[in-house]
């Protein structure tokens, strides 16, 4: 798969590592940054990667700020997205498997490096359901086109 990778300032070092667990697996992946030392607002970068997954561009998106909660709010303003934000393996499975989430976020300063490179692994590895989870999947893409 074709991933985008981001975070914001507090996510830069466990950024690195998830995007060099997803590389491991055989994944191409784009690192839009930052590096160390450069300041970025979580929603910029929760925007960019939404907008990229959403396109097509990109199979997928994973992204790291401090807690993973602000960044995955960012990228869920982007109709297409189903950004899911785990600080465990069970939730990253269950947000492929039933909720087709395409933009995994976590929290810099929630998980550790070996945590955060095995929800990575998880996320990564398992599949979308489909069936009556389809059905459900298509109910939120249906909240999008409406209006209040
Ligand atoms: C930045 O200090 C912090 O607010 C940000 O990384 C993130 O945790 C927001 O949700």
């Amino acid at each position: 798969m074709r991933i985008v990778v981001a975070s914001d300032h507090a996510g830069v070092e466990l950024r690195k590592e998830i995007a060099a667990e997803a590389a491991e697996l055989g994944h191409e992946v784009v690192d839009l940054g930052p590096e160390p030392g450069e300041a970025i607002d979580y929603p910029v970068n929760g925007e960019r990667v939404g907008r990229l997954v959403a396109a097509g561009q990109f199979d997928r998106g994973l992204l790291v700020c401090g807690t993973g909660v602000g960044i995955s709010i960012a990228a869920n303003k982007v109709p297409g997205i189903r950004a899911v934000v785990c600080s465990e393996p069970y939730s990253a499975v269950m947000s492929r498997a039933h909720n087709d989430a395409n933009v995994l976020a976590m929290g810099a300063r929630v998980v550790g490096i070996g945590l955060g490179r095995q929800i990575t692994r998880e996320w990564l590895t398992t599949e979308f359901e489909g069936g009556r989870h389809a059905r459900r999947v298509e109910l939120i893409t249906a909240i999008e086109g409406s209006s209040s």
